[in-house]
C-alpha cells in the first residue's frame, strides 16, 4: 500500500467498485429485459450505459492498483426490475443518486485529510454520475407515464 493513503480512502474505493459493478449488473439486466419487450433502441442505450459503468469500474481498479491494493468488490446490490421503462429509469436514478452521494462523501473526506489526488479522482466521478443522472432524467422526460417510448412492449416482469 502506498504510504500516506488513509484507510478510509481505500474503503471508499472498495464501496465505489461494488456500486459500479452493481450498476453494470443493473444496466446489463435492463438491456436484456427491454430487448425481450421488443424495445431495440432502449436496449442499445442500456448497453451503452453498461459499458460506461464498466469503464468506471476499470478506472477504480487502476487507481487501487496504483495505490498498491488488490481490488475486491463485496456483495453486489440486487438488481431491481420493473414492468416498464418508466419504472426501470426511476430505479436507475436512485442508483445514480447513491453513486453521487458516495463520491461526494469520498471527495469531501479527501479534502479533510488533504488527499488532493484521490479527492479529484472522486470529484470527477461524482460529476460524471451527476451528469449521468441528468441524462436519465431527460430520457425519462421523453417517454410517457406508462413507460412507452414510442415502441410496442409487453410487460413480462
Ligand atoms: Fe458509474
Ligand atoms: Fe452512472
Amino acid at each position: 500500500m502506498v504510504v500516506g493513503v488513509h484507510p478510509r480512502v481505500l474503503g471508499y474505493l472498495g464501496r465505489a467498485l461494488t456500486l459500479e459493478y452493481s450498476a453494470v449488473q443493473q444496466y446489463m439486466t435492463q438491456t436484456s429485459l427491454v430487448a425481450l419487450w421488443g424495445q431495440a433502441e432502449a436496449a442499445d442505450r442500456f448497453r451503452r450505459e453498461t459499458v460506461e459503468e464498466l469503464r468506471h469500474a476499470e478506472r477504480i481498479i487502476e487507481r487501487m492498483l496504483t495505490l498498491g491494493v488488490a481490488p475486491a468488490a463485496s456483495q453486489l446490490r440486487p438488481v431491481r426490475t420493473g414492468s416498464d421503462l418508466y419504472q426501470l429509469l426511476h430505479q436507475d436514478l436512485e442508483l445514480e443518486e447513491d453513486l453521487v452521494l458516495l463520491y461526494d462523501e469520498a471527495a469531501r473526506f479527501c479534502t479533510v485529510v488533504r488527499d488532493e489526488s484521490n479527492g479529484s479522482f472522486f470529484r470527477d466521478l461524482c460529476e460524471e454520475e451527476r451528469q449521468h443522472g441528468e441524462d436519465l432524467k431527460e430520457w425519462l422526460g421523453q417517454i410517457d407515464r406508462n413507460g412507452r417510448g414510442g415502441v410496442d412492449q409487453r410487460a413480462t416482469f
